[in-house]
């Protein structure tokens, strides 16, 4: 194979075959393409796109370039969740135990935050002890054990991806449908699941920021997984606002707590069920979907899920005391509340702001190295539909640096818009 060859062929318009694009993946996971050969090649994806066999190709090439793992000796179906990522999305900590009190392994492989979009696995650092670099054979332990696990990935999963990733980072070639696609299902596909649900998000504070955009990335998740074997579905839900009514690290696993315990917000209550009722649907094809939502709202009721999220945080060396004593999580040196500067009913709270503040306050990262503070973030927001007086509080900015959090109020103050404001 000529590296240039195959590189002017797509940056042509040509079709690149399935044996082109494993040896050129191949060579780049072992070193011997260059990473400026890799980023032509991306860029060229980029402007030309991708069929849906190359996509295919290029993401069984991904996954295969470093270990896959087996759940055939699991007697349960397996699922998992991706989420294409937004602003105050804690969903997977409640869906994992929550699916898996329905006779189905959630083995889940979650990324860090990076930028405005929060992480699964710097929430779950926020909990003490809790680690999420398990080995592939004790990670196999935890979900035959408890029926889930979440860790982070490991060195040996799409090694291809981890480098490619990077390199796109760097080189304006994040945005391409097939190029995201072959990245996100080239980890999921080695992590093993049968049943994959996505939750692609549409919005501004989204990857995708329009409906249409959304949609085809959607597709291209759905047919690349189907055509490699598992069964798929995919939500395409809003990112215009905030799930729930905190943003940041250890304030969402407090939030996940909370709608483990049967109460928490609606939308966030709302879409955990929505998601987890796709896992276990397509798991158990033969059972009637109302009776699994009912299944699920019972084991929310019955405090069966959030036993199952204990489980699961012992099994990683968690201490689960936090449960039932919040203020064991890492706790911010101030909570400033933001006031209103109207009364009136809230019709708009900017998820893409939010995220910013939440990024300012220390609770997320802008480079993969920056170490950030787990208590940092946004908490009692005001949600819409809302009606909130002057000076009642319209969130609260938790932060280790009292004057970050004052001069960020009259940002947090333009994130929410109000229908009918009176000063
Ligand atoms: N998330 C991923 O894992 N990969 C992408 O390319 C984009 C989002």
């Amino acid at each position: 194979m000529v590296p240039q060859w195959l590189i002017e062929k797509k940056r042509d318009g040509g079709i690149l075959s399935d044996g082109e694009i494993h040896d050129f993946i191949s060579a780049y996971t072992a070193g011997t393409i260059p990473d400026y050969q890799m980023s032509a090649l991306a860029m060229a994806i980029y402007f030309q796109g991708m069929t849906t066999e190359e996509t295919a190709s290029l993401t069984d090439a991904m996954m295969h370039s470093g270990d896959t793992i087996e759940w055939s000796d699991c007697p349960l179906p397996t699922a998992d969740k991706h989420s294409t990522g937004g602003i105050g999305d804690k969903l997977s900590l409640m869906l994992a135990p929550l699916v898996a009190t329905q006779g189905v392994a959630v083995p889940m492989i979650s990324g860090r935050g990076l930028g405005i979009t929060g992480g699964t696995l710097d929430k779950l650092e926020s909990i003490p002890g809790y680690n999420t670099r398990l080995s592939v054979s004790e990670f196999k332990r935890v979900v035959n054990q408890v029926g889930c696990s979440i860790i982070g990935q490991t060195a040996r999963l799409a090694p291809a991806d981890q480098k490619l990733y990077a390199l796109r980072d760097v080189t304006g070639t994040v945005p391409s449908i097939p190029l995201i696609t072959a990245s996100i299902m080239s980890k999921k596909l080695a992590e093993g699941a049968a049943t994959l649900v996505f939750d692609v998000k549409c919005g501004i504070a989204a990857f995708m920021k329009t409906r249409e955009n959304a949609t085809k990335l959607l597709e291209s998740l759905v047919n690349t997984g189907k055509s490699m074997g598992r069964k798929c579905a995919a939500l395409l839900t809003s990112m215009d606002q905030p799930l729930g009514r905190t943003a940041g690290n250890a304030v969402e696993v407090n939030e996940a707590v909370e709608t483990l315990k049967n109460a928490g917000p609606a939308d966030t209550r709302k879409l955990t069920l929505d998601l987890s009722l796709e896992m276990v649907a397509l798991s158990y094809p033969e059972r009637p979907r109302e009776q699994i939502r009912d299944a699920l709202e019972a084991a929310l009721a019955s405090g069966a899920a959030l036993e199952k999220f204990r489980q699961m945080v012992e099994a990683q060396g968690g201490d689960p005391r936090f449960i039932d004593s919040p203020t064991l999580l890492p706790q911010p040196k101030c909570a400033r509340e933001v006031p209103s500067p109207v009364s009136g009913t809230v019709s708009n709270v900017n998820a893409d702001t939010i995220g910013r503040i939440v990024l300012q306050l220390g609770g997320n990262r802008t480079a993969t190295t920056d170490v950030i503070d787990l208590a940092a973030g946004v908490d009692q927001l005001v949600q819409e539909g809302e009606t909130v007086e002057t000076g009642q509080p319209l969130m609260r900015l938790l932060t280790r640096d009292a004057a970050r959090a004052e001069s960020l109020i009259q940002l947090a103050q333009s994130a929410v818009t109000f229908g009918n404001s009176q000063a």
